[in-house]
C-alpha cells in the first residue's frame, strides 16, 4: 500500500502562448530539470523550473511499519511499483511536459543499494530516451541545500546539522558546492536514536515522530546520560543501551511503568537526543564563529528540537533556518533545488554512474 503524502500545487499559469510544442535544448529561456528520489522508503518527484518548485510528490511505503524497520527488497519493489505513477504526478502537478524538460536528476547515494538502482535507472532511460543531460546528486548534500527552496535563505557561510534516520553531521557550508562535514555520529544516527528508543517502548516504526506527540504531554524527569566525545563528533548507541536497562529495571518494580509513564520516558528521551544535539552545535558555532544555522533532515522535523535551537537562537545571536515539512523528510524536491545549483555549474553526469550506498540505516535489524 502506498500513500501520497505530498503534492505542491499546479497554479503556475501558462505563458508559453497556446499548444506550441517545444522540443529538447528548444525551450526558451526557462530551465526545467525533473528530479527522482528513492535512496531509502520514500518514492519521490519533483519539477523545478529556474529555481522554482512546481512540485513534490511524495509516496511513503506504510508497509514496513509491519515489520519494524525497512525492509530492503520490499522497498525496491515498492519503488518499482510507484516510480511512474510518481513522475507522471510530478510533470501534471508542475504542469510541464516531457519535451518542456531539460535534464533529468536523481539520488545516487547514500541509500540502500535496491532503492537507489530503481530511481537511478528510471532517470537514466528517461535522460536517455529524451536525449537530456543527466545529473546524480548526493541526497546530504541536498538535504543541506533544501535550505533554497523557500525564503528565508541563510547567507555562507553556515553551519548545518543534517539530521536523518541515516546520518548526523555538523556541515560547514562554504558556497552551494563546497561543503565540508566537521563533525558526525561515529555510531547511531538521531533519527535512529529515536526509533531504536521507541522499538524498546513498543513503539511502532518510524518511532521519531511519534515519540516527538507523546513527549508533548510528558516531562524529562529521568535522565540519561550525555556522551562525552571529542570534537564535534556524536553518538547515540549508549543511549539506546541505557534505555534499555532503565526500562528492565523500572519493569521489576512495577510491570507497567511504561504504560504508566509514556508521555515523560518519551519527553525525557526527546531532551536527551536534543541536548547531545545542541551541544555540539553550540560547541561548533563558537569554534567557527559562525551565527547563520541551519537544520534539516527528518529529526529537523522535531518541535522540541526546533522549540531548544530556537531558544539558543535567542540566546546565542543566531539566525536559524529549517526547511518547510514537506523539504525535511526525504523529499525530491531538494534533490531538485541540488540539481538546479548543479545544472548552472555544467556539472552533468555519465550514464554509467553507479549508486553508492550507506546512509539509510532503518532497515530492520
Ligand atoms: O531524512 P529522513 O526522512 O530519511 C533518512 O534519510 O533517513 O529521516 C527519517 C528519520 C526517521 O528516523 C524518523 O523517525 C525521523 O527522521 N523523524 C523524526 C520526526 N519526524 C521524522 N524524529 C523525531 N521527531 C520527528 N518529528
Ligand atoms: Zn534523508
Amino acid at each position: 500500500m502506498i500513500r501520497i503524502i505530498q503534492g505542491l500545487g499546479s497554479a503556475r499559469p501558462d505563458n508559453r502562448g497556446g499548444n506550441m510544442v517545444y522540443f529538447c535544448g528548444m525551450s526558451p529561456s526557462r530551465k526545467c530539470i525533473l528530479a527522482i528520489e528513492s535512496s531509502c522508503d520514500d518514492t519521490s518527484a519533483a519539477v523545478i523550473c529556474d529555481g522554482v518548485i512546481l512540485s513534490n510528490v511524495i509516496a511513503a511505503q506504510l508497509i514496513h511499519a509491519d515489520y519494524g524497520g525497512i525492509v530492503p527488497e520490499v522497498a525496491s519493489r515498492m519503488h518499482q511499483e510507484n516510480i511512474t505513477l510518481v513522475v507522471d504526478s510530478a510533470l501534471q502537478k508542475a504542469n510541464v511536459n516531457l519535451s518542456e524538460l531539460d535534464a533529468v536528476a536523481c539520488t545516487a547515494g547514500p541509500g540502500l543499494l535496491g532503492s537507489l538502482t530503481v530511481g537511478l535507472n528510471f532517470a537514466k532511460a528517461m535522460a536517455l530516451g529524451l536525449g537530456l543531460p543527466f545529473i546524480s546528486v548526493n541526497h546530504m548534500r541536498a538535504h543541506v541545500l533544501s535550505h533554497f527552496i523557500d525564503e528565508p535563505k541563510p547567507e555562507f557561510p553556515f553551519l548545518n546539522l543534517t539530521v536523518s534516520g541515516g546520518h548526523t553531521q555538523i556541515v560547514l557550508v562554504k558556497s552551494y558546492s563546497e561543503m565540508e562535514v566537521i563533525g558526525q555520529t561515529r555510531d547511531d544516527a538521531a533519527g535512529e536514536a529515536f526509533d531504536k528508543s521507541g522499538k524498546i517502548l513498543g513503539l511502532k516504526y518510524p518511532a521519531g515522530p511519534l515519540i516527538d506527540k507523546l513527549a508533548r504531554e510528558g516531562n524529562p524527569v529521568y535522565t540519561f546520560p550525555i556522551p562525552q566525545i571529542a570534537g564535534y563528533d556524536f553518538s547515540f548507541s549508549g543511549l539506546k543501551t541505557a534505555i534499555m536497562y532503565f526500562i528492565r529495571d523500572q519493569k521489576k518494580v512495577d510491570p507497567l511503568f511504561v504504560d504508566n509513564h509514556l508521555h515523560d520516558i518519551c519527553a525525557s528521551i526527546q531532551n536527551t537526543i536534543v541536548e547531545i544535539l545542541a551541544r555540539k552545535l553550540l560547541a561548533a558555532s563558537q569554534a567557527y564563529n559562525i551565527r547563520e544555522i541551519g537544520i534539516a533532515g527528518g529529526v529537523a522535523a522535531n518541535s522540541g528540537l526546533r522549540k531548544r535551537l530556537k531558544e539558543m537562537a535567542n540566546e546565542n545571536d543566531w539566525k536559524i533556518y529549517f526547511p518547510a515539512m514537506q523539504y525535511c523528510t526525504d523529499n525530491a524536491g531538494m534533490i531538485a533545488m541540488a540539481a538546479y545549483f548543479q545544472y548552472k555549474d555544467g556539472e552533468f553526469s555519465s550514464l554509467d554512474t553507479a549508486p553508492y550506498v550507506g546512509g539509510c540505516k532503518r532497515h530492520r535489524a
